[in-house]
């Protein structure tokens, strides 16, 4: 006889207990909103594939950085469209460049109260929309890259950048940033590596919203294999060593084994990009109808949460914001 024991619903029961007893939660304070801004248009547009993003005029990131800043959101992820591209991605150094522009513009609006990020990167600048410099055969040339993304933090540093995040997965990124920043007097400018990111199908519609896919190959030869897990725990240990204050791992919901290993082994905050093919599913599953997109959308950060993540980039941060703050 007897009965089945019933000790674990016991705490299920009310709202109240299940808060009391939850492993995990989602904050305001874990999110950063990934913002494109866009040189040479007079109002902001849309991204097709990515309903509730657009690339913004200077005014309207200014408008939204204030409106992220109200809700709490502690910190933005600047991209930049320019309006020109050319080899060597000229536009992501200049002293008038569009995010060097953009970054002026928000310290001024914002001050100390809201983290500034700045993506270090080539691909939204070059024409040919790699990330880094070609050599004569078409190949991404590593250390000539580097030259490259060391003038581009020290641009964003002198911008007002208080976080520079190289994206481009060259060897070597983290360590000629780092002395570049001190170099040049930056030394309390923060590097967030994006050190485990994948090459991934996942970053679809951030090419749209950043123009920047590449106009041949692919980024395989940079970008980590998704079959590897191990390998990411090298990637981070390199960054690390060479200085990074903070690390990433990118996509996210598909790598959430990676985070959990990386959060596990090492003690520098751990970010998760949420990306934009993450954020694209699930809003169009939700405009079907055939999904809670709200729900499904909390439910997917606080996995990336739970999974070890102190914080995540996403497209959701607004809206998820607005959320919790209701
Ligand atoms: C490269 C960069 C990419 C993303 C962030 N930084 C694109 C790529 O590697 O092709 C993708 C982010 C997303 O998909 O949301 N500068």
């Amino acid at each position: 006889m007897g009965f089945p024991e019933r000790r674990m619903r016991r705490l299920r029961r009310t709202p109240a207990l299940r808060r009391l007893v939850a492993e995990h939660g989602l904050r305001v304070d874990d999110l950063v909103a990934p913002l494109f801004v866009k040189e040479g248009i007079d109002a902001p547009e849309p991204v097709a594939s990515m309903p509730g993003v657009v690339q913004h005029t200077q005014e309207s990131l200014r408008k939204e950085v204030r409106a992220l800043a109200g809700l709490g959101v502690p910190a933005v992820i600047l991209f930049g469209v320019p309006a020109r591209k050319d080899a060597h991605g000229s536009g992501a150094d200049a002293l008038d460049g569009v995010v060097q522009v953009a970054l002026r513009n928000l310290r001024d609006e914002v001050g100390d109260g809201l983290v500034l990020m700045a993506d270090d990167c080539l691909d939204e600048y070059t024409d040919h929309g790699h990330c880094g410099i070609l050599t004569d055969t078409g190949e991404v040339d590593n250390d000539a890259t580097l030259e490259r993304y060391a003038s581009i933090a020290v641009a964003q540093a002198e911008a007002g950048a208080d976080v520079i995040a190289p994206s481009g997965m060259m060897d070597g990124q983290v360590g000629a940033i780092r002395a570049a920043l001190d170099g040049a007097g930056f030394t309390s400018t923060a590097i967030c590596a994006y050190a485990a990111k994948y090459a991934s199908a996942l970053y679809g519609p951030f090419r749209d919203a950043a123009e920047c896919a590449p106009r041949f190959g692919d980024r395989k030869q940079y970008q980590m294999d998704p079959a590897n897990a191990r390998e990411a725990l090298t990637e981070v240990a390199l960054d690390v060593d060479e200085g990074a204050d903070m690390v990433m791992v990118k996509p996210a919901l598909a790598y959430l084994d990676v985070i959990a290993r990386v959060r596990d082994r090492f003690d520098v905050p751990v970010l998760a990009y949420h990306v934009s093919g993450e954020y694209a599913m699930v809003k169009a599953a939700a405009r079907h109808g055939w999904i809670d997109g709200e729900a499904v959308a909390l439910e997917h950060l606080l996995a990336i949460k739970r999974a070890g993540a102190d914080a995540v980039l996403t497209y959701f941060a607004r809206e998820v914001a607005e959320l919790l703050g209701r």
